[in-house]
């Protein structure tokens, strides 16, 4: 048999162990088992240069320090890279075929097909923040991007899904955040103490000059004028103690959370055709004073937007909580709104977001037009 043939048995042999650099001399015959020869050269060359790529991408793949998986079009796991096993202590056997909304168990279920929905109506990739857990349960804030991987006929092949570890920008934020809430509910404190301490008092004193004097009078005219001030020297301080109360209720630092809600309800209700419903357990765990406010603040913003924007004639405010989180249920029987055109340049609801996010919180806006508002608001309690 020609020799030639053990040569490219040999060189086949040393293919198929991933070694490619090899080549075969081609005789001076040039006949068919040359050409032969020729291609499997060719076909060397090729295999050595897809693996140069392969590698290549191998590289960036494990090099990129954000967590990245490679899904196939029903959300199944097919490949990880290195920073999605050191971050959440995966390892590709163990998370291989799996679907990656188990790994993602805030929106179980539904987190995958959102994605693919709107992959399917973007033309780009997607981007959204969201969370993911560790194998052993570590909740970690992501910032996701989804898109297509394509073949080279442009054909969608698989999602390659990439996830950004936030918890450091978070927590910077988060500290921006808090010292800006802190200043602004200190200011408020302090304005409110001013103004009741010392306008109030002069107020009122004046008031007790004016009804003194006008007993020493017997003209009607100027009797009357005096009754006049006085009266509207009442409506001042009554505007004041409500400018007071909105600024900062006493109730809120004397009495806690319950009482002041109570408070606000009963103010508002009063001179407004608007009915409250507060449940709650017994009592509400013990909480810093700081989320209280924050959860007050929420709740007052709850009912102003719905007093301005919504006609309802009903609000209810749940309280609920276990051990671990405390949950407060808003909703009106209002107009509603449609919260996913976010056009609104008011600020209300942004400043709720992140009060409620700087206790690592979340809220949940529904509303839809003509059934009413509803913000579920959820704070983990061991956290703060
Ligand atoms: N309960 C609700 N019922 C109806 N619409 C609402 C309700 N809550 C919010 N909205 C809508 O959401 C928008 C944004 O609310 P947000 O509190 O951020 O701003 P605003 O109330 O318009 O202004 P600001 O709070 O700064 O005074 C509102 O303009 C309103 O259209
Ligand atoms: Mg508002």
């Amino acid at each position: 048999m020609d020799e030639r043939f053990n040569k490219i048995n040999r060189l086949l042999s040393n293919y198929s162990l991933g070694k490619f650099d090899k080549r075969l001399a081609i005789s001076r015959r040039l006949d068919e088992v040359d050409a032969f020869i020729a291609g499997v050269n060719m076909l060397g060359e090729e295999l050595k240069s897809i693996t140069i790529s392969r590698n290549y991408f191998t590289n960036i793949f494990n090099t990129v320090s954000d967590m990245v998986f490679i899904l196939d079009k029903k959300g199944m796991v097919e490949n990880i890279n290195k920073a999605v096993s050191e971050q959440l202590e995966y390892d590709l056997e163990s998370v291989k075929g799996r679907a990656f909304d188990d790994l993602h168990p805030v929106e179980k279920g539904t987190f995958f097909k959102d994605i693919l929905r709107e992959l399917k109506m973007e033309t780009g990739p997607v981007a959204k923040e969201s969370f993911i857990f560790s194998a052993s349960g570590k909740r970690i804030p992501v910032q996701l991007t989804a898109a297509y991987l394509l073949d080279e006929g442009g054909n969608k092949k698989a999602i390659l899904l990439s996830a950004k570890d936030m918890t450091l920008q978070l927590k910077t934020e988060n500290l921006i955040i808090r010292a800006i809430i802190d200043t602004q509910e200190k200011e408020r404190r302090r304005l409110a103490l001013d103004l009741h301490d010392s306008l109030g008092q002069q107020l009122s004193a004046i008031k007790f000059f004016i009804s003194s004097l006008g007993e020493t009078l017997n003209n009607r005219v100027e009797k009357e004028i005096l009754e006049k001030s006085s009266d509207a020297l009442s409506g001042i301080l009554t505007d004041m103690r409500d400018i007071c109360f909105n600024l900062m209720p006493n109730t809120l630092e004397e009495f806690g959370l319950l009482d002041a809600v109570q408070e606000l309800c009963n103010k508002t209700r009063y001179g407004k055709k608007i009915e409250f419903e507060i449940f709650h357990l017994e009592e509400l765990p013990r909480m810093l004073k700081k989320l209280e406010i924050d959860i007050y603040r929420v709740i007052q913003e709850f009912i102003n937007n719905s007093m301005k924007h919504s006609d309802a004639s009903k609000i209810s405010i749940i309280f609920k909580y276990d051990e671990r989180n405390i949950q407060i249920i808003l909703s009106d029987n209002g107009q509603g709104f449609d919260h996913s055109a976010r056009s609104s340049k008011g600020m209300g609801l942004q400043n709720v977001q992140s009060r409620v996010k700087s206790h690592k919180g979340e809220i949940q806006i529904r509303s839809e037009r003509g059934k009413g508002t509803r913000y579920t608001v959820v704070i983990p309690l061991e956290e703060q």
